[in-house]
């Protein structure tokens, strides 16, 4: 467990990277993504941040907010429903329109339901999306930006996906968008693994980036708004005795900017001669992380909330026998082209 004091010390040093980051919070309007959000802008030196979600009061709140706590910082609100992917495409676009890199792309779109499959036009299952086709379209739509954020100084150029790792649980390769089969926890399953092994598949093609899904923990936010009405009563008796499990939102904003910016989670390979391009250079007794295929600075980590590596290493090892990252990567990359298709053309692809 990285000591709180580290990653405050870490935080702090994020001014090292020097003035104009940009970095895109997509659920940035609530939870996990707003304590971030503001950690992010709080730590660092005239900031181009753009919040994207439903929600435009709270993003109107969550700007002001910003502005007290840094008055160079520039924070823009794009409202989009991301359970489609082509509200994503435009949201990538109108970015594209403004910036020429992105070094922080942190994703934490999602909510809890109880719904079944509720499929979008474009035949993806809504929940679905938000936890992993929504986040892997913004990543791969945004590769051109967050490559050039590799190449430029700081050299820095990092994504990260708040979900679930270490939770993974077993998938059904036949039927890896749920079409048939779908659950609730066979979509946390699935969207879980299948984060992991994108993570995986982007560092291993892309070396300037590194990939980072992580777990949050337990923390209070408004995950739970969308359950029924009894479902909100359950949770609210239960929340007293959770609390004893929580981790602030103070604490997660200020881990989970730990997570996004320490050089303990580099690239597979830095640029050279640019010592930030890794992250906030660490404190000597720590080293740099074992990656989710096992080898150190591999580019993709799969994280606790408290810093530690995670991820179901008896699943996972399996899987990757089975040669399921790839599977992952080209189903995923089928869905694309295929929705694509029903939104005539989409947009260009970032990759061959
Ligand atoms: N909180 C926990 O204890 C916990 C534990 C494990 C995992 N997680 C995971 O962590 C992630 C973040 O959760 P959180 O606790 O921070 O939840 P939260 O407070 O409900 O935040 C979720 C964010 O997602 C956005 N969002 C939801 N539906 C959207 C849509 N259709 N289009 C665009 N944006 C949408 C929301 O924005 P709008 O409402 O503005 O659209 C909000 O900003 C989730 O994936 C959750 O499963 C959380």
């Amino acid at each position: 467990m990285v000591a709180l004091d580290v990653v405050h010390a870490s935080n702090a040093r994020l001014r090292e990277l020097g003035p104009d980051l940009v970095a895109l919070f997509v659920g940035g309007t609530s939870g996990i993504g707003e304590f971030t959000l503001k950690a992010f802008v709080q730590n660092t030196i005239s900031p181009r941040v753009y919040l994207v979600g439903r929600n435009a009061s709270a993003a109107d709140r969550i700007i002001k907010e910003c502005r007290e706590l840094n008055k160079e910082g520039k924070v823009e609100f794009l409202k989009a429903d991301v359970t489609e992917l082509k509200e994503v495409d435009l949201v990538c676009k109108e970015i594209q329109k403004r910036e020429k890199k992105i070094n922080l792309l942190f994703q934490t779109q999602g909510n809890l339901t109880l719904n079944g499959r509720n499929e979008n036009p474009e035949g993806l299952d809504r929940k679905f999306t938000l936890n992993y086709y929504s986040r892997m379209r913004f990543v791969y739509n945004l590769l051109p930006q967050l490559r050039t954020a590799s190449a430029e100084p700081p050299h820095f150029s990092r994504t990260l996906s708040v979900l679930g790792a270490g939770h993974e649980g077993a998938i059904n390769l036949t039927d890896l968008d749920l079409k048939t089969t779908f659950s609730g926890a066979r979509c946390a399953a699935h969207t879980i693994v299948m984060n992991d092994f994108m993570a995986e598949e982007f560092a291993a093609r892309e070396h300037g980036i590194s990939f980072l899904h992580t777990s949050p923990g337990v923390v209070n936010t408004g995950l739970t708004r969308e359950l029924p009405i009894w479902a909100r009563a359950l949770m609210k008796v239960a929340t007293p005795l959770l609390s004893l499990f929580f981790v602030s939102a103070d604490e997660t904003g200020q881990r989970q900017l730990f997570l996004a910016s320490s050089g303990i989670y580099p690239p597979a390979k830095p640029a050279q001669g640019a010592p930030l391009a890794a992250g906030v250079p660490f404190p000597k007794d720590f080293s740099v992380s074992k990656g989710s295929n096992g080898k150190v600075g591999s580019g993709a980590y799969l994280v606790n909330w408290n810093g530690d590596i995670s991820g179901n290493e008896k699943i996972l090892s399996d899987y990757r026998e089975k040669g399921v990252g790839k599977t992952v990567w080209e189903h995923t990359m089928g869905i694309f082209k295929q929705v694509e298709k029903i939104n005539q053309g989409g947009i260009d692809s970032a990759t061959s």
